[in-house]
């Protein structure tokens, strides 16, 4: 497993855990040096117990020399980061190509490389003709297997996903992935075998789709405020319909992470490549972009539309719950939009505040959500972690200068925070109209 990253290292695990033997290397000596020692460099619910016990059974180990851990590969996996390339968006495909070399000039036997990385469509012939290139020797089919966990559930994704897609152009290569992924196809997830560019395409697909339906939901919660109707039920109201479903209509302040916002832009850029332009993906990707400022313009305007000296608090700072991932998370931007107009704003995260103040300037860290909230002109909820569902209302209210509270996950209920003497804003219900 090349890269020991989010997806490197759920992989390399849950692999481990099926029975293989895995080696996850990466180049980040830190890392592999905090793996070795029983530390996970990342949280991710359920990893580090996993993890121990593979590594205690001798399935699991790290390492950062990838040429003895190649050559004595079956399968090797790339699952190094894609991310967008400055100024265009596209995907940053540098670290694919590195590993690839490396890879070519490490290979004995045939070996079927995998590329798990989200690439765009065409990557697995340049990732071929990259190792061909280094090493005419090499006797390698080059496969590609995206990935569709999600963090902070990612064990359970691995361990049973909706499906399995494997592209390949090397008949050799079937039976080799039918083999590493049999504990699963076992628990009959379906493996879909296509063509390799129409399975690096169906990454996209899925995410993009998957962004613009968060998107509709949101443009709807919009719609909502102004005619006083309720996003949530329109969501379960449409999502009982079989053929929309009802996941991922959680109407909040757009989506963030290290996927949905870089792969649709990367589609985009694709697309126009092609002269074929997504003008949905396009318009998601302006929508989702504006919403992030919007909210923290809801924020002020809750405030009264003048936050210069307030105190705000904010709840939850990773782009999701149950992850520490900061990567384009919502609350970078709601959180400089409130610092832009003035406001002295500080925040609590349960996982993800090592990582928050490496990216989010000028803004001080409190100890609990309490602790946050104390002194506060507006307590904000950008994250919905599980510890911020249930609050104490009563102490929370006590230790607030002003009983405000702005939810933009829709945790809570009006009737509830009314009954506790809040005012209380929230997405797309009844009452939440503002700006
Ligand atoms: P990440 O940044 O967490 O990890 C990437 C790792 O690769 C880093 O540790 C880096 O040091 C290492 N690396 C880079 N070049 C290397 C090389 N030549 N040799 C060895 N190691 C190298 O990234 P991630 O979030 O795990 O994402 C990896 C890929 O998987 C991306 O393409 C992403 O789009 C895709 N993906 C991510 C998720 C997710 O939930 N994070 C889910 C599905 C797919
Ligand atoms: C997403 C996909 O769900 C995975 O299938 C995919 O493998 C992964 O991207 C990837 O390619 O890396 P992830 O980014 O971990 O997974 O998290 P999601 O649960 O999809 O959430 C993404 C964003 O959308 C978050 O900011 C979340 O708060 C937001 N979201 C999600 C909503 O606002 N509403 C919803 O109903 C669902």
């Amino acid at each position: 497993m090349i890269g020991a990253g989010y997806v490197g290292l759920v992989s390399g695990v849950c692999f481990a855990d099926f029975g293989h033997e895995v080696v996850c290397v990466d180049t980040d000596a830190k890392k592999i040096d905090a793996l070795k020692n029983g530390r996970m460099p990342i949280f991710e619910p359920g990893l580090d117990a996993l993890a121990e016990a593979n590594v205690r059974d001798g399935r699991l180990s790290f390492s950062t020399d990838l040429a003895p851990a190649v050559a004595s590969a079956d399968a090797v996996f790339i699952a190094v980061g894609t991310p967008s390339r400055r100024g265009d968006g596209f995907a940053d495909l540098s670290y694919v190509y590195a590993a690839a070399r490396e890879i070519a000039l490490a290979v004995d036997g045939f070996t079927v490389v995998v590329t798990k990385s989200t690439v765009p469509v065409g990557t697995g012939d340049e990732v071929e003709r990259i190792i061909r290139e280094v090493n005419p020797q090499a006797d390698v089919a080059v496969v590609s297997n995206p990935e569709f966990l999600r963090e902070g559930a990612a064990i359970e994704d691995f361990k049973r996903p909706d499906r399995i897609v494997v592209g390949i152009e090397d008949e050799r290569a079937r039976p080799v992935m039918g083999e590493v992924y049999r504990p699963l196809y076992l628990n009959q997830a379906p493996i879909l075998y296509t063509t390799r560019r129409t399975s690096e395409l169906i990454k996209y697909a899925a995410n993009s789709f998957l962004a613009m339906k968060i998107t509709f939901i949101n443009e709807i919660a919009d719609l909502c405020e102004k005619v006083n109707a309720n996003v949530q039920e329109v969501a379960r109201g449409i999502g009982l319909d079989n053929r929309i479903g009802s996941k991922f209509l959680h109407a909040g302040p757009g989506y963030g992470g290290s996927c949905f916002p870089k792969d649709t832009l990367a589609l985009v850029k694709t697309a126009q490549d092609y002269d074929r332009p997504l003008r949905l993906i396009e318009t998601t990707v302006a929508v989702n972009d504006r919403r992030k400022r919007a909210m923290g313009r809801k924020v002020i305007a809750a405030c009264g539309g003048d936050v210069r000296g307030k105190v705000i608090g904010v709840l939850g700072l990773a782009f999701k719950p149950n992850t520490d991932d900061m990567r384009d998370s919502p609350a970078i931007t709601i959180i400089q939009t409130l610092k832009d107009a003035g406001a002295i704003v500080r925040g609590y995260d349960p996982e993800a505040m090592e990582n928050a103040r490496d990216v989010i300037e000028g803004m001080s860290f409190s100890s609990g959500p309490y602790e946050c909230a104390e002194g506060a002109d507006g307590l904000v909820v950008v994250t919905e972690w599980n510890q911020f569902r249930a609050l104490d209302l009563t102490r929370l209210k006590s230790v607030m200068k002003s009983p405000l509270i702005v939810d933009l996950r829709n945790v809570y209920r009006r009737d509830e925070m009314s009954r506790h003497g809040f005012q209380y804003v929230s997405v797309g219900r009844p009452g939440d109209d503002l700006i």
